[in-house]
């Protein structure tokens, strides 16, 4: 069975079992301030698990991109990916765990063809102090199924201390069955719902364990253990309950939602515990052997980190809100993504652009069941080919300043900042160079660094995961200015009610949130278009004035008052000496002469939630 086999046999099991079956939601969140990424397949359903009613009915199903960006240090072994599919099905007040304990077995024994002696179950051992009792209900349940095929399933608790002891059902505590987004009960904030969970397991062999090279040779191997024998390939977890401030209440209904990852699922299929053997990445390894000269076998953590990374690159720049690389935000991981990979491709020899070619196949293989990407195909190939080429030559710039460095001994913080804001080289990359010769970098004194410059720079909100200015480039400050132009004219034209509501800029676009009720016709944007042009035509002085928050209020500046800036407040002022167009709060940094900008053009104007809109624009030099 292929992977793709395994996502369509799926689908087809819970369609048959009445469930709507949904295309995935977006890798990136909308108005999800908590993560930048979608990381698991429940969480667009949150809504829904809290009582809303959804469009498509109480049982519902799909496969949900997914990527996780705190598993990017653990890239290179043979079980994590940063990007992968989760198979899942949810009950939202429809069934409970009756149906989804039954279900699940008859999907991976009779679907899937799994053997069930090669399979193990863990449960929640129940915990008093939070009011959850041991949930001694799947365990019947779980027996109920392993004894339709004649096998007894006996339960067992404390394997991680006694061992296996011949068990099937294994309890555990919070650590390990309870599922939240937000991790174990104590971490869970008031409303977030979660509940405990059963875990099913895949057996790859005893031999695994035994090795002798083993780290878990003379521990007690259970299903937890991370020695590679067990691997989990589903989580059902029970949601019904919600944190409140009197602890943990019951949810008005009982929901299933369950994950499962897919490649893992292939790799149980397989009873080969490598993902990167599963077919979807076989055509990438082959490449990057053919493209290396060396063999996956000989450096199977390289080929992993570039075979995953491309892959989620990919799947991030060609999502429908996809990001491309930049400094900030969900595009930083993306950058970092691509910047790692590349770095590995060098390791192996590789000194060619190769990414987009990675990338070709990656859409090759999941373009059918993930139309966006052989719709984005040509703008994902040019950003990873750009974002190659302006990698690759401050690379090596980098690499040669890291190494004088790193004659003399150690690497200070100071430095890797240097190496960061003039080559582009992320503190990680630095970090894991560095940490090749035994070394590290000093955390505190980057960042140390990193914020006297943003004072120095005054850069407002900017900062590398924070939203604002990517970076510092003439293109990004030129739309920065352009940013004060489009505040200024949207309440022209729309009225004072327009206020800022975020913004996010990039070398090649600005992006700007502000409160309106409605769409902004096209009407209207051709006038916000033309007052701006109008301006830019002008060619009017940018110049700031430093003064207290007081004095910019009383001469009518705009802008957030209530961000702490210190003492002194800066106030940058469009226009000519007789009349400003523009007068804002902001740190800037901005062009001096609004002729610098080029022609303003809106490229987009969309909702991102009730009464607040949205509008991408962009500068053309018309070079
Ligand atoms: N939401 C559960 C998980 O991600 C199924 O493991």
């Amino acid at each position: 069975m292929t992977v793709s086999d395994i996502r369509k046999a799926f689908l087809h099991f819970f369609r048959e079992k009445g469930h709507a079956i949904l295309p995935s939601a977006s890798l990136i969140p909308e108005n999800d301030p908590t993560t930048l990424f979608t990381g698991s397949g429940m969480q667009p359903m949150v809504p829904y698990l809290l009582g809303q009613t959804h469009p498509a009915g109480d049982r519902l199903a799909d496969a949900q991109k997914c990527f996780r960006a705190q598993d990017i240090d653990e890239i290179g072994d043979n079980r994590h990916t940063t990007f992968f599919e989760m198979l899942g099905n949810w009950s939202l007040g429809s069934y409970f765990k009756n149906e989804q304990i039954k279900w699940m077995f008859d999907f991976l024994t009779e679907t899937i063809g799994l053997d069930p002696n090669r399979l193990y179950v863990t449960v929640f051992r129940g915990n008093d102090a939070i009011g959850i009792p041991r949930d001694t209900d799947s365990v019947a349940l779980w027996q109920g199924v392993f004894g339709s095929v004649g096998m007894e399933a006996k339960d067992v608790d404390f394997a991680e201390r006694d061992g296996m002891q011949g068990g099937r059902i294994f309890y555990y505590d919070e650590q390990k069955n309870w599922w939240s987004r937000s991790g174990t009960p104590d971490k869970m904030p008031v409303g977030e719902p979660g509940g405990p969970d059963t875990e099913m397991f895949w057996d790859f062999g005893l031999e695994l364990t035994l090795h002798e090279d083993s780290p878990y040779r003379d521990e007690p191997c259970h299903v937890n253990c991370d020695c590679g024998r067990f691997m989990e390939i589903g989580n059902n977890v029970f949601m019904e309950y919600q944190k409140t401030k009197n602890g943990f209440e019951k949810l008005a209904q009982k929901n299933v939602d369950f994950g499962g990852g897919l490649e893992r699922l292939a790799a149980a299929k397989q009873n080969d515990p490598d993902v990167f053997h599963t077919d979807v990445f076989k055509p990438i390894i082959q490449l990057l052997e053919q493209l290396s000269g060396v063999t996956y076998k000989d450096q199977s953590r390289s080929f992993r980190i570039i075979a995953d990374h491309i892959r989620a690159a990919t799947f991030i720049i060609g999502d429908p809100r996809g990001v491309t690389p930049s400094n900030v935000g969900q595009g930083y991981l993306v950058r970092r993504l691509l910047r790692r990979a590349i770095r590995e491709g060098r390791r192996l020899g590789i000194m060619d652009p190769f990414t987009h070619q990675v990338a070709e196949v990656v859409i090759g293989e999941f373009g059918s069941a993930y139309s966006e990407l052989e719709e984005r195909f040509g703008s994902i190939v040019s950003e990873l080919k750009k974002e190659e080429e302006k990698f690759g030559k401050t690379l090596e710039k980098g690499i040669k300043e890291l190494e004088k460095m790193l004659k003399a001994g150690s690497i200070t913080g100071e430095q890797a900042f240097i190496l960061f804001s003039t080559y582009g080289f992320p503190l990680e990359l630095t970090e894991e160079i560095v940490k090749e010769k035994g070394m590290s970098v000093d955390h505190a004194v980057f960042e140390a660094e990193f914020r006297k410059h943003q004072d120095v720079s005054r850069t407002a909100s900017a900062g590398i995961f924070k939203g604002g200015l990517a970076d510092h480039s003439i293109e990004t400050t030129r739309l920065h200015t352009a940013t004060h132009l489009l505040h200024r004219a949207l309440k022209n034209v729309l009225g004072e009610h327009v206020e800022q509501r975020g913004s996010n800029i990039t070398p090649e676009r600005l992006r700007f949130d502000f409160s309106h009720p409605n769409k902004v016709t096209p009407q209207q944007i051709k006038q916000v278009e033309d007052i701006i042009n109008e301006v830019i035509k002008q060619d009017v002085p940018v110049r700031f004035e430093e003064m207290t928050v007081e004095e910019a209020k009383q001469r009518g500046a705009i802008g957030l008052f209530e961000e702490k800036y210190g003492e002194k407040i800066k106030v940058y002022f469009i226009g000519n000496d007789t009349s400003d167009f523009s007068k804002e709060i902001c740190g800037g940094p901005h062009v001096t002469h609004t002729g610098e900008l080029g022609l303003f053009k809106i490229q987009k104007e969309e909702a991102v939630s009730a009464g607040i809109r949205r509008i991408k624009a962009t500068l053309d030099k018309g070079e």
